[in-house]
């Protein structure tokens, strides 16, 4: 993957022929006016992950006849760009793309490490793909429209590449929390990128990334089904800190240690406006997780700062008196 810059983009589309999916929020957006194609496809981040999507993209693309040599574009947060790479992984076996990630936790986390995905039944990521872009376009002016929940959250796979391993993020967090947008993200992306080298398939160390997204994933499919959907970063943060807590419970996390990312945590986030959440009625969501083998629920171990173990396995029932 290569990181180019919007001029760069802008070539490309003039160059090859391109099929550009675009959130909703940027239809009539001035600042796309200069990406040239004949085939914009535009879709709601709500309903992007679904298989009625791909199915209308795959036809528009065959009839159209988009080919191996043509590129796809994704532009929009982590919907369109797990969309765009599943679509570019399927579509004739394997088509060039290109992630343009919008909102903060897809520049930092979604568009990067080829990992695409659509839900299915009312599981998240049921069927997916891994696929690199060819090129990723970062232009951190889009995150001025975020709404105030996307931007808050936004961070949270941004520390939680700081909890899991990257002293740099980590401490920039501690001393200006936020204010440094550019060097966060492309701290962020080189933290992520050194990983997914190292691991693009998942076998082993890069499982160190799904740590909080037991609970957080669970959380996410809970509330969606409630109808009272939260973000993707503020299941994470939420994930994070219960996590935490059953790491002390088992052992794993000294007190004093949780305490005070306990602290940490809710110095960055604004936890308090949140309503407690009751994790039992989330627990029946987890018996999908990916990280599961048999009747075994994966989590990630978190010993502390930098230290994680990607293999921990508890059973449901454990999982329920820990949650109580
Ligand atoms: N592939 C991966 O490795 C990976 C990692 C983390 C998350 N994800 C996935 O990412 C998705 C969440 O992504 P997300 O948090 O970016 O949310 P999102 O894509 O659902 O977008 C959230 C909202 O922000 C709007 N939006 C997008 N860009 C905007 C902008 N610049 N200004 C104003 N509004 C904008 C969208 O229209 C939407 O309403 C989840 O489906 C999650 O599973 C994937």
């Amino acid at each position: 993957m290569i990181t180019i810059d919007w001029l760069e983009l802008i070539r490309i589309s003039k160059e090859k022929r391109v099929f550009v999916l675009l959130d909703d929020f940027f239809q009539g957006h001035p600042c796309l006016d200069d990406l040239h194609s004949e085939h914009v496809f535009f879709c709601s981040s709500l309903n992007a992950k679904s298989l009625s999507t791909v199915e209308k993209v795959w036809s528009s693309l065959l009839e159209n006849h988009f080919t191996k040599h043509d590129f796809l574009i994704g532009v929009g947060g982590g919907s369109i760009t797990d969309l765009t790479t599943f679509l570019a992984a399927t579509y004739k076996r394997g088509i060039p793309h290109i992630l343009v990630p919008t909102t903060l936790l897809a520049a930092t986390d979604a568009a990067i490490g080829g990992k695409g995905g659509i839900d299915f039944g009312n599981s998240k990521n049921a069927v997916g793909a891994i696929k690199e872009p060819e090129f990723l376009v970062v232009q951190p002016q889009f995150f001025q429209t975020l709404a105030q929940e996307e931007l808050e959250y936004g961070w949270a796979e941004v520390v939680k590449h700081a909890l899991i391993g990257s002293t740099e993020l980590y401490h920039e967090i501690t001393l200006n929390r936020f204010q440094d947008v550019d060097f966060l993200v492309s701290k962020s992306i080189e933290f992520k990128k050194g990983i997914v080298e190292k691991d693009l398939m998942e076998l082993n160390l890069r499982k160190i990334l799904n740590f909080g997204h037991t609970l957080g994933h669970a959380l996410e499919s809970f509330q969606n089904e409630m109808k009272q959907p939260f973000s993707h970063g503020k299941c994470v943060v939420l994930g994070m800190l219960k996590e935490m807590e059953i790491m002390e419970k088992l052992g794993s996390l000294s007190n004093s240690e949780k305490t005070e990312l306990n602290q940490w945590i809710e110095q960055i986030f604004p936890l308090q406006e949140i309503t407690p959440i009751s994790w039992i009625q989330v627990l029946p969501y987890l018996k999908n997780d990916k990280k599961n083998e048999g009747n075994l629920i994966g989590f990630v171990e978190f010993c502390g700062v930098g230290k994680v173990n990607p293999e921990m396995k508890l059973s449901l029932q454990t999982v329920q008196t820990l949650l109580s």
